[in-house]
């Protein structure tokens, strides 16, 4: 034990000193960086500002601004006339905290912001930027302010990824192409203060989570198609001081505002508003401007104080052309349809004070009184009103076939001249009220009539029109969702159990043989919430599952010609993924989780990859785009990377077509595995381990930069990241440390193992287990560390397309051979964290950073993060598949791994 400690202290000790030396190393290597990405947005702008010319360092340039060790953290170029246009560099300025380019004539697509963890204010307003980038706005935490109103973007639509800007106080994105709905974010969202989205095409309903947010300024006015649905949670705002939806497709009755006290402007015009304007709107207390007019209002006319300034124009829909109560009746009847959210189609003909005049679904008798209400099949939503009873003269009410919920009022039996109560087929309940005999009431077709059954329901799903009994469905809260997943998960635990033998033979089967196991039958295409959807907006159209996009069904169908062999990528560990492509060109990754008759394959995996890759958003991580959950079908969407995978490179380059990868770009992908692996495993929240890292899990792009993929596997650390036994054995043969296998301890130093062959293979571009090869030298580790043992035997185990006659070179790959010895230890101890993994691999990247800018040859480290969706949009077909995964070394047991199993490492190699 003691020696154990001693030894613990040792390498810690050894450990600081190496990172503080690397530290230092590092500072002075990030405020070259941020040289070096200043000189390209110099070279960028056209021109470039006067004083950028004369001066070689940036912090001394008009509108730049570092900190104190030479890191740029402002670049404030409001209004400067520049053209030109911004590199992706800028993505890496990592101090920046505000990006001030507003009103110049800059061009090309916005770089993405992603993951600049300082970032406060950005203002892009009144440029001319074509599109906006796949991950924008994602991974920004310290964002307060956001401004590009008025760009000639490419259509986007706000993702979800903004509830990580958790700060944010204002957004701006008025006139930018904005399309699809807006996303039900803004609990998330507790600073926001102004939000201006006008000028777009923004569709669908307003978002119930703008109830209780702190918006007091909100601009959603003249979006193309419109926004739609009812307007009632604005009555929920009471922070709004100017609320603009005017030119929208908004329906139903303006809601009580009564709330918002601070409320001085609120333009309503051009909608298809209607229903009696509430008394609390005249009564608001700071109101000075308001807009009504081009809607279909009913009821008296409003009176404002004298110091309100209001249009009413001339086409609503008043009983009167002066103030004043209307007529009874029409009070009475405009009460009733109140209680169905006023129907447009009455909006339109009950028009004037004499409910006599051709109003639809309305019979006077000879007197001048209404004697029938007929709303027959309409679906109307609500319930019956009490004020029936104010029209005396009614003989028929007839109201079958519509979504009438809750209780038919008691006062409804007060209607003397009453013959028919028609209230077949709609969904009331309680007791029918004692009705004279001369009334035939007609209450078949309600399932709960005679019961207590709260059937008011469905009534408080907003946003509907209240017009139709197919308005949408609620969204599920999150808590229902988690309940519904861990329902299933629970399901899946019990049917594990049940089926583990089955699914023995199953393995057995799988391991030794590679073909991929057929999907089941065909799937009916619904989407999870199994109502219909609008095809132009299904992109849009997201549907709150914690985070991320729910791509229906019937979309990812399209893209992939119904899942078609000639669009398949590769086949996975745990499905096949295809390449799809979406409207705006941007190219998916369709990850379809194989299922089983039993339906539970594949889905822990989905839910551990979609619960990590939530989480988790990297540049060296592969993004998700989206998911679907369609019956027993679950499938991914990723980002999709056009180069494949590594283990493309490295094993399969010949049958590519391509030439085998050069040093420097294995060490720069080594990197960027060892960045993205890093992130994973230094969250602060809860940190993750992949388990299941190997070249077939590295993807790359078209700038050769790496991206670490397939999170099936990844498991939580627990507590302070140090031990935790698993009870399922998960990975790959060859990448395996040995007390994992042996004992199912997961550690993060699992990965650093696994990183370690890859290292290995890096060198040797040999396969961590080639069976092909005598015993002895079959398993790449344990050949390898024999190798290490001299820089002759090192050269000699050198993949021959390595250029190791070069004798820089050659240090380099004793470099990371060494490095790979280190990670492979056999004690997880011994084994190096992954950030100074990091630590180590940066120089030997650095040692070949080009010099000057300008030079084409050789790759550019700088360009790392994705300008592969732009370059598919701009039409460059994909050239390689990706992601085929070597599914006969796929090892997954659900056995209970105890150390009286006694699975040792070679017992491994030896099946
Ligand atoms: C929208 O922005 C364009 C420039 O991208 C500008 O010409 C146009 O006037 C703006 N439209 C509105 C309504 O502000
Ligand atoms: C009221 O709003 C209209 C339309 O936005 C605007 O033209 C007018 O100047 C405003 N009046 C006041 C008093 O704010
Ligand atoms: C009627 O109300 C009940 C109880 O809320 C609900 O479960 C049912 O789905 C409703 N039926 C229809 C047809 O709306």
């Amino acid at each position: 034990m003691e020696e154990d400690d001693e030894k613990i202290t040792t390498t810690n000790a050894i450990v600081s000193v190496i990172f503080f030396l690397f530290l230092s190393t590092i500072n002075a290597a990030n405020a070259q960086d941020n040289a070096a990405i200043m000189m390209k947005l110099a070279s960028s702008f056209k021109p470039p500002p006067p004083t950028w010319i004369s001066n070689n360092n940036p912090c001394k340039w008009q509108g730049i601004t570092c900190d104190n060790s030479g890191q740029v953290i402002s670049i404030s170029l409001a209004s400067k006339s520049i053209y030109g246009t911004l590199p992706s560099e800028l993505a890496q300025l990592s101090n920046l905290q505000t990006l001030s380019l507003q009103n110049n004539h800059l061009t090309g697509p916005i770089p993405p912001l992603s993951n600049l963890t300082q970032l406060r204010e950005v203002f892009l307003d009144g440029n001319s930027f074509s599109q906006v980038p796949s991950n924008f706005l994602q991974g920004l935490p310290s964002l307060q302010s956001f401004s590009i109103n008025d760009n000639p973007l490419q259509s986007w639509s706000i993702t979800y990824g903004l509830i990580e800007s958790s700060s944010l106080q204002q957004f701006f994105a008025s006139n930018t192409s904005l399309i699809g709905s807006i996303p039900d974010i803004f609990g998330s969202l507790p600073s926001l203060k102004n939000l201006k989205l006008s000028y777009n095409n923004l569709t669908g309903f307003l978002p119930s989570s703008f109830a209780g947010s702190g918006i007091q300024n909100l601009w959603i006015n003249n979006q193309k198609q419109g926004l739609t649905g009812v307007l009632d949670v604005l009555g929920n705002m009471p922070n709004l001081v100017q609320v603009w939806v005017q030119e929208n497709d908004f329906v139903g009755p303006i809601p009580d505002l009564s709330q918002c006290t601070s409320l001085f402007d609120i333009q309503l015009r051009d909608n298809h508003l209607t229903g009696v304007v509430p008394p609390s709107l005249t009564n608001l207390p700071k109101l000075l401007n308001i807009s009504m007019q081009n809607n279909k209002l009913q009821g008296p006319i409003p009176v404002f104080k004298g110091d309100v300034q209001v249009n009413l124009g001339f086409t609503n829909s008043f009983c009167r052309n002066t103030p004043g109560p209307c007529d009874p009746q029409v009070t009475a009847l405009l009460d009733i349809v109140s209680a169905l959210g006023y129907p447009n189609e009455l909006a339109d003909s009950w028009k004037g004070n004499n409910a006599c005049q051709n109003w639809a679904h309305i019979t006077c008798d000879s007197n001048g009184k209404v004697s029938v209400i007929n709303f027959a099949k309409k679906n109307w939503v609500g319930t019956v009103s009490p004020s029936f009873a104010s029209l005396t003269s009614l003989t028929s009410i007839i109201l079958n076939n519509n979504g009438l919920v809750g209780k038919i009022p008691d006062v409804l039996t007060s209607l003397n001249m009453l013959h028919k109560l028609d209230l077949s087929n709609n969904n009331l309940t309680g007791k029918v009220p004692s009705f004279g005999k001369s009334v035939e009431v007609i209450t078949d077709g309600n399932p709960f009539i005679g019961t207590n059954v709260d059937t008011t329901g469905s009534l408080r799903s907003p946003p509907g029109s209240g017009d139709s009994l197919h308005s949408p469905k609620p969204n599920l809260s999150p808590y229902e969702i988690m309940g519904i997943v861990i329902g299933v998960l629970v399901l899946f635990i019990v049917a594990g159990f049940l089926l583990y033998p089955y699914f023995k033979k199953w393995l057995f089967k799988r391991i030794y043989s590679s073909k991929p196991t057929p999907f089941g039958k065909p799937i009916i295409g619904h989407n999870s919430q199994g109502s219909p959807m609008d095809k132009s907006n299904m992109l849009s159209e997201h549907n709150v599952y914690s985070y991320g996009n729910n791509f229906p069904i019937e979309l990812l169908r399209e893209v992939t010609d119904n899942f078609d062999d000639k669009n398949i990528l590769g086949r996975g560990g745990f499905g096949i993924v295809y390449k799809g492509v979406l409207q705006d060109g941007t190219q998916i990754a369709v990850k379809r989780m194989e299922s089983n008759v039993e339906g539970t394959k594949g889905k822990s995996e989905f839910e551990a990859e979609i619960a990590v890759l939530s989480k988790v958003r990297h540049r060296h991580l592969v993004a998700l785009l989206g998911y679907c959950i369609n019956e027993n079908e679950r499938i991914v969407v990723y980002e999709c990377m056009s180069q494949g995978t590594l283990g493309q490179h490295l094993f399969e380059y010949d049958e590519m077509g391509r030439s085998p990868l050069t040093w420097k770009q294995r060490v720069v992908i080594a990197l960027d595995v060892a960045r993205g692996v890093e992130y994973l495993h230094s969250l602060a929240q809860q940190s993750f381990i992949h388990r299941d890292l190997k070249p077939t899990n590295v993807l790359l792009g078209d700038d050769m930069r790496a991206k670490v993929s397939d999170f099936g596997l990844v498991k939580r650390a627990s507590d302070q990241g140090k031990y935790s036994l698993e009870t399922r054995l998960a990975g790959t043969f060859g990448y395996l440390a040995p007390e994992y296998a042996a004992t199912g301890r997961v550690t993060t130093k699992v990965d650093v193992f696994a990183f370690g062959i890859i290292l290995m293979e890096l060198i040797t571009g040999r396969k961590a287990l080639d069976e092909s090869l005598p015993e002895e030298q079959s398993q790449l580790a344990t050949w390898f560390r024999r190798v290490l043992i001299n820089k002759d035997s090192i050269r000699k185990a050198i993949d021959s397309n390595l250029e190791a006659d070069d004798e820089e070179i050659f240090e380099s790959i004793c470099k990371v051979a060494e490095l790979a010895g280190h990670c492979t230890a056999r004690e997880p101890l011994q084994r190096p964290d992954m950030g100074h993994v990091v630590n180590l691999l940066l120089p030997l990247v650095e040692q070949w950073r080009p010099t000057e800018l300008e030079s084409g040859n050789g790759i550019d480290i700088d360009m790392s993060l994705p300008h592969i969706l732009q370059k598919w949009r701009a039409g460059e077909t994909a050239t390689s598949s990706g992601y085929n995964d070597d599914n006969s070394r796929n090892y997954h047991s659900t056995a209970p791994t105890t150390p009286t199993m006694g699975l040792s490492f070679n017992n491994i190699d030896a099946r």
